[in-house]
């Protein structure tokens, strides 16, 4: 396929838009595979990737719920909590996307963060290539709180950069749209 039409029909696909089947695990791994190719300066591979499913969902859920109930303050709104408890049944696999810094001299963390950002381009180029099945980036200020790090066993060296939800497509989904102001507007070309 044209690699041109790839990318522009990679969209996000909500958790709403998923209909509860579960994505086989060997799939998930192949897409994982494809973001292990990512770009990363002095090959530290940075990416690492916690996979939420079956029962998993249900703590992830719970834990994300708990975080809510705690910080929400006056903004609490019942509804935030049933969609988290919705997504228990929605989603097939949620996955934390993590970047695992390597401290290295002249290695600025920020590459290392982009190395993840283009781990995840890949995976999410997958999932779009593959019929039925969606998914998106979901960040949100839960998953950089201190709480969500250490739901996540992680180690001072890694940081949460979001989750991405993965989901089979229901049969009636609506097909998401998406836009792009012109290229032209982000563009300067230097040639003198
Ligand atoms: C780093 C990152 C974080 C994102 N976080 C969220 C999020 O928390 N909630 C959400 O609805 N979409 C999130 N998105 C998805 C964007 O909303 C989506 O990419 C944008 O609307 C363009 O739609 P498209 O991906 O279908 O082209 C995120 C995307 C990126 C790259």
């Amino acid at each position: 396929m044209d690699i041109g039409k790839i990318i522009r029909d990679r969209r996000s696909v909500f958790t709403n838009q998923f209909s509860g089947e579960r994505i086989s695990d060997d799939l998930v791994w192949e897409w994982l595979d494809n973001a292990n190719w990512a770009p990363n300066h002095y090959h530290t591979e940075p990416w690492r990737f916690n996979v939420f499913t079956g029962a998993g969902l249900h703590r992830l859920f719970d834990q994300l719920a708990m975080q809510y109930q705690t910080s929400a303050g006056d903004q609490f709104n019942q509804a935030k909590l049933d969609k988290y408890e919705a997504r228990k049944s929605q989603v097939s696999h949620a996955i934390a996307i993590v970047v695992h810094h390597s401290n290295k001299p002249n290695l600025p963390p920020v590459e290392e963060t982009a190395a993840v950002a283009c781990a995840v381009q890949n995976l999410w180029l997958s999932v779009s290539a593959h019929e039925g099945v969606g998914g998106y980036w979901s960040t949100g200020k839960l998953v950089f709180e201190p709480a969500f790090h250490n739901f996540l066993k992680l180690a001072d060296n890694e940081h949460c950069l979001g989750l991405f939800y993965l989901g089979c497509l229901k049969p009636d989904g609506i097909k998401p749209q998406s836009k792009r102001q012109p290229i032209a507007d982000k563009v300067t070309w230097i040639n003198e």
